[in-house]
């Protein structure tokens, strides 16, 4: 469903991503490993259109998405979970999921959404009223994912370091969460800096200095020299 082809991209003349090739089948769960750095983020902003290629293209079934706007490439069902569940810390947890649905969704679809998230999250839920800012991290992190649920028709969530400051127990949670949405037929691509929590994933792309180190089956790579040598800089 989404193609990365020969990505070259980078911020001012800086080329961060330097040929990236990565493919996410529908319904696949897909993981980006890699030292701090690297260009994991860079990838992801690069699909959902944020960052517009220097060189090379993203498809997205079957269709050029090159250099589109990011709320187009949405619209088509790539969501874009950003680093650090970045919520609008003064409005309410039901007031920024709902900021989550296409603008001109209409009120009924938008209850819909609502009460498909909540019963994912039913936690998420209890706190419909609340404040975002006073969120423990591990009920942040959920409204953003619970967020990019809100779209239409999402068909691939890609999520930037769900674990990134949290406790270990909240972390399980976080995944076990993704392993239910995974059951309803979105395909998942995450970014995660350790490598045993993506032990279930089909496949896994490790990155390093802008290039796709290796890829293979979670076993192969997570097993891999390679992996050891990107984590402990051997
Ligand atoms: N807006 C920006 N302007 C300039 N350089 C940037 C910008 N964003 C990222 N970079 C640089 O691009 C490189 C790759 O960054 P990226 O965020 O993709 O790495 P990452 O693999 O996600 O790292 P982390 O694991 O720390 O999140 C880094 O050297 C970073 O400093
Ligand atoms: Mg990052």
């Amino acid at each position: 469903m989404l193609v990365l082809e020969n990505v070259h991209v980078g911020y001012g003349q800086v080329e961060v991503l330097r040929g990236i090739n990565l493919e996410v089948k529908a319904g696949e769960y897909v993981a980006v490993i890699g030292a701090n750095g690297h260009g994991k983020t860079t990838i992801l902003r690069t699909a959902s259109g944020l960052l517009k290629p220097w060189v090379g293209k993203v498809t997205l079934d079957g269709e050029d998405v090159t250099g589109q706007a990011p709320y187009k490439i949405a619209q088509k069902g790539l969501i874009h979970v950003p680093e650090g569940a970045r919520l609008f810390p003064q409005m309410t947890v039901q007031d920024n999921l709902a900021a989550g649905a296409f603008p001109r969704t209409s009120w009924r679809t938008r209850q819909k959404n609502l009460e498909k998230v909540y019963q994912l999250f039913p936690a998420v839920a209890e706190r419909k009223g609340q404040l975002a800012l006073t969120l423990s991290g591990g009920e942040r992190q959920s409204v953003a994912i619970a967020r990019g649920l809100m779209a239409e028709n999402v068909k691939l969530l890609m999520v930037d370091e769900p674990s990134a400051g949290l406790a270990p127990i909240l972390i399980d949670e976080v995944y076990k969460k993704i392993a239910e949405i995974r059951k309803t037929g979105v395909g998942v691509l995450i970014v995660e800096q350790s490598p045993r929590r993506i032990a279930d994933a089909d496949r896994i792309y490790l990155i390093e200095n802008g290039e796709v180190r290796m890829q293979g089956g979670a076993k192969e790579v997570l097993d891999s020299k390679e992996v050891m040598q990107a984590y402990l800089g051997g």
